[in-house]
C-alpha cells in the first residue's frame, strides 16, 4: 500500500498521551507514543530488533523505554542506550525514531524522511487552543474503512440526506449551491448551501426555527494527506449569518492499514460555552452518527470493494462527488512525485487537479 509519507499526520489529542504509552499501527506500521522526562512527546517504531517484542509492552525510565522482553533500552532518538547482556549498548540495537511535533493541542506525526519534516507543513487549527470565546469535545474511534474512503465519505455532502435522515440530512442540501475549489497546494474545498430550505432536524435543538425556512452552510475543507475541517452554520433566511449559528468540526484521520483508518474528531462551537449538557449532546450527536451511520455504511462499502483500488473498479462519477475526486487525485498526485522523487526521477506534471 502507497502512502503520503512526507506529511504530517494527527497521531493523538495531547490529552490522549499521558504518563505511559500509547501504541498505534500507522500507514502500516507499529509506533509506541510516551512522553519523555520533560513531557515532550516521543515516537518510535514500536517493534524491538531483538525479537521485534513490541515495545509498549515494556516500560518509561526516564526518557527511555525498556523493552519487556530483555531489557534493551531505547532514547527518543531510537539509540539502544543500555543492554543487560553487554557492556556496552550494540549499535546495531536502533530503531526509527519519527519527528513529532505538538501543535493546537494535537499530537502531529511525520511518516517521511526525518530530514524533510517541515512544521511549516502543519494545519493550522488554532480554535483548539481558545477556551474563552469556544468549547470544544472530542474523541477518538477506530473506523472501518480505507482511509480514502472516509474522505471520500467527508468531502461528499451528499450523503447525509440519506444516511443521516431525521439527524444531519436536509433534502435541502441535496439541491443546494455546490462549489469545489483548489485552496492551496495541497488543499481542496467542497462547499455547500442554500438560502432558502428546511432546517436539518439535528439543528432544532440548538437553533429552533418554528418552521421558518433558513439559511445553511456546509464548507469542507480538506488538507492533504487527511485533514478536513468542516464548517456548518445556520441562520434564518434573509437575516446576516452573523446572527446565526456556526461550528467547527475537524475530522483528522490517519490510515491504520489498507481496511482501517484512527479518526480523531473534534467539535467546537461558540455558544452554551459551559453547557455539560451542551458538550454530551454534542458528543451523543456526533458519536451517533459515526457509529450507528457512517461507519456501518463504510464498513459494508469495504467489504464489497474487497482491496481493490477505487479507480480500478470504474465507479459511476455523480455530480455531487466532485470534491472527493478532486482531494483524490490531488493526494494521487502527491504521491506520485513523492514515489518519483525517492527513486530519483524527476517527477512529471500530471496536468490541473
Ligand atoms: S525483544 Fe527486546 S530486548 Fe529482546
Ligand atoms: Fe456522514
Amino acid at each position: 500500500m502507497t502512502y503520503l509519507r512526507n506529511a504530517w499526520y494527527a497521531a493523538l489529542w495531547s490529552e490522549m498521551l499521558g504518563q505511559g504509552t500509547v501504541a498505534r499501527r500507522m500507514l502500516d506500521e507499529p509506533i509506541l507514543f510516551y512522553r519523555d522526562s520533560g513531557g515532550r512527546a516521543v515516537a518510535l517504531a514500536n517493534r524491538c530488533p531483538h525479537r521485534f517484542a513490541p515495545l509498549d509492552r515494556g516500560i518509561i525510565i526516564g526518557d527511555e523505554v525498556q523493552c519487556g522482553y530483555h531489557g534493551l533500552r531505547f532514547a527518543p532518538d531510537g539509540r539502544c542506550r543500555y543492554s543487560p547482556q553487554t557492556p556496552e549498548a550494540p549499535p546495531a540495537a536502533r530503531i526509527r525514531s519519527y519527528p513529532i511535533a505538538e501543535r493546537d493541542t494535537i499530537l502531529w506525526i511525520w511518516m517521511g524522511h526525518a530530514e524533510d519534516a517541515d512544521p511549516g507543513l502543519i494545519p493550522a487549527y488554532p480554535v483548539l487552543n481558545d477556551d474563552r470565546e469556544h468549547r470544544t469535545v472530542r474523541g477518538y474511534y477506530r473506523s472501518a474503512g480505507h482511509y480514502q474512503l472516509v474522505i471520500d465519505n467527508l468531502m461528499d455532502l451528499t450523503h447525509p440526506e440519506f444516511v443521516h435522515a431525521g439527524s444531519l440530512g436536509s433534502p435541502d442540501l441535496n439541491r443546494a449551491c455546490y462549489e469545489v475549489e483548489r485552496a492551496g497546494p495541497r488543499s481542496v474545498r467542497s462547499n455547500r448551501w442554500y438560502t432558502h430550505g428546511a432546517s436539518p432536524p439535528a439543528f432544532e435543538r440548538f437553533f429552533p426555527t418554528a418552521g421558518r425556512q433558513v439559511e445553511h452552510w456546509v464548507d469542507m475543507l480538506w488538507t492533504a494527506p487527511a485533514n478536513l475541517a468542516l464548517t456548518v452554520g445556520i441562520t434564518l433566511s434573509d437575516t446576516p449569518r452573523s446572527e446565526g449559528r456556526e461550528s467547527l468540526s475537524l475530522h483528522l484521520l490517519s490510515p491504520e492499514t489498507a481496511t482501517h483508518t484512527h479518526y480523531l474528531f473534534s467539535s467546537t462551537r461558540s455558544h452554551s460555552l459551559d453547557s455539560v449538557e451542551q458538550d454530551r449532546r454534542s458528543l451523543e450527536t456526533i458519536r451517533h452518527a459515526f457509529e450507528m451511520e457512517d461507519s456501518p455504511m463504510l464498513a459494508a462499502v469495504q467489504a464489497n470493494m474487497g482491496t481493490s483500488d477505487l479507480w480500478s473498479l470504474r465507479p459511476l462519477i455523480l455530480p455531487g462527488d466532485a470534491g472527493a475526486v478532486r482531494a483524490r487525485r490531488l493526494l494521487d498526485k502527491l504521491i506520485r512525485e513523492e514515489v518519483a522523487l525517492d527513486a530519483g526521477k524527476i517527477p512529471v506534471d500530471q496536468g490541473s487537479i
